[in-house]
């Protein structure tokens, strides 16, 4: 997903280019204001670009603007804390690392993170520390444990976060409902957040592809001044290509609603309608199982990830154009309700509660396990997983 949003970016660049669409933005957020006068040329060879999103004009900050140079010398003098080393936190510390960042990792030493820190090359003592030594060293801390770990090890953060320190995020999530997190950061900090639009294993392999994920950055407390440009320029060095501003709020609810909706429970939900329809009507599982999943990722979406939908459409045949043009809305007015209930609910904190409280149980994992084993066990996903197995890259 993340790499197909990457492709769609420099297919946007590009084209935005060709037409001359492409312009050099002035700045006005005051924080940029200040950059301006700190640095005047710099500002200038940056070219900070605005492009056309359907009609709406927005700024993406993209790695020409933050040279290895420019952001090596922005955290000079700072010690990155890598808190956590779940996906994110691995993908953005080895990242970091491999730009030449001053970064360390702090993990607890019983749980699983610690060895999976020493088999990537960090070194106890030197640049892997547990939680309150890693504190103790760092100026930025980067809290990347999990959104239910950060409730609770916040006790632990908190006296940590004295005058000069940031605090940076990959996810609003614990700063914007703080009423149930009691993350509440103190207010003589910089506050900042970069999200990477994809998986900490999508961050790391992009990079090392030697191309960027999209991300969003936001910044919720500017006591520096400087925050703005400190987390454009910690988003490119953890790995991201193009960077679009949001608040915190905006990209936690977006967030939210996406991985609920079409990203993850939407689309697994609708599999299973038609799969369960199609099965009740007579079909084989193999021609519901294809008719459903193979050929929707194996044809259609990248072809919507390559050029959006009317280019898929275009690529079918007029019997299937048709029906799905008729059936579209249908299908957009039935979903409607529930995509305002979703996002209702995200906005009430009813879903970030219940994440957190499910999240924070000792049978957490276990039960995650029971769950994700009975999706395994489904007719749908076993009769999948015959079918992957005749795609010619597995014979
Ligand atoms: N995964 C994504 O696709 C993604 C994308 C964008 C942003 N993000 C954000 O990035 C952050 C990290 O996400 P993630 O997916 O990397 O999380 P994750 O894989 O669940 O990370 C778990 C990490 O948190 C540590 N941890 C959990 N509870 C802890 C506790 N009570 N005390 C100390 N350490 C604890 C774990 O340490 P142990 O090994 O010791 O248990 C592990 O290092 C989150 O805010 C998430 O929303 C994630």
């Amino acid at each position: 997903m993340a790499s197909r949003l990457g492709m769609r970016a420099v297919r946007l660049a590009t084209v935005a280019q060709r037409s001359g669409a492409l312009r050099t933005a002035t700045r006005t957020a005051a924080p940029r204001a200040a950059a301006a006068v700190a640095a005047p040329m710099m500002q200038q060879a940056r070219g900070l670009k605005t492009l056309n999103f359907g009609g709406s004009q927005e700024d993406v900050i993209e790695r020409s603007d933050y040279p290895q140079s420019r952001y090596g010398n922005i955290f000079k003098d700072d010690t990155l804390c890598m808190l956590g080393y779940g996906t994110q936190g691995r993908g953005q510390a080895l990242n970091l690392r491999d730009n030449g960042m001053p970064v360390i990792v702090g993990v607890r030493k019983d749980g699983g993170s610690w060895q999976k820190a020493i088999d990537d090359g960090w070194v106890p003592g030197t640049n892997l520390f547990d939680i309150d030594e890693a504190l103790s060293k760092g100026t930025v801390i980067m809290y990347l444990l999990s959104d239910a770990g950060q409730m609770m090890a916040w006790d632990q953060v908190k006296p940590h976060l004295t005058p000069g320190k940031t605090l940076y995020v990959s996810h609003g999530f614990s700063v914007v409902f703080k009423e149930d997190t009691k993350v509440i950061p103190p207010t003589d900090i910089d506050v900042i957040l970069c999200a990477p639009k994809g998986s900490g294993t999508t961050v790391r392999n992009l990079f090392l592809e030697g191309r960027g994920i999209n991300g969003s950055v936001a910044v919720y407390q500017d006591v520096s001044g400087k925050a703005q440009e400190r987390v454009e320029a910690l988003g490119i060095a953890v790995g991201c290509g193009y960077l679009y501003n949001t608040t915190f709020q905006k990209e936690t609810y977006s967030d939210l609603v996406g991985e609920r909706g079409v990203l993850m429970g939407m689309i697994a939900g609708a599999f299973h309608a038609q799969y369960d329809v199609l099965r009740a009507k007579g079909h084989s599982p193999s021609e519901a199982f294809n008719e459903t999943v193979e050929e929707a990722t194996q044809s259609l979406y990248p072809l919507i990830g390559a050029n959006g939908a009317d280019w898929m459409f275009a690529q079918c045949s007029t019997t299937a154009q048709r029906g799905a043009l008729d059936w579209a809305p249908r299908f957009e007015e039935a979903l409607k309700p529930v995509f305002e209930k979703l996002y209702a609910e995200v906005e009430n904190g009813n879903e970030a509660r219940r994440s957190l409280d499910v999240n924070s149980r000792p049978d957490y994992k276990e039960s995650l396990e029971k769950e994700l084993a009975a999706i395994d066990q489904s007719e749908i996903w076993q009769a999948g997983k015959t079918v992957r197995q005749l795609r010619p890259e597995n014979q």
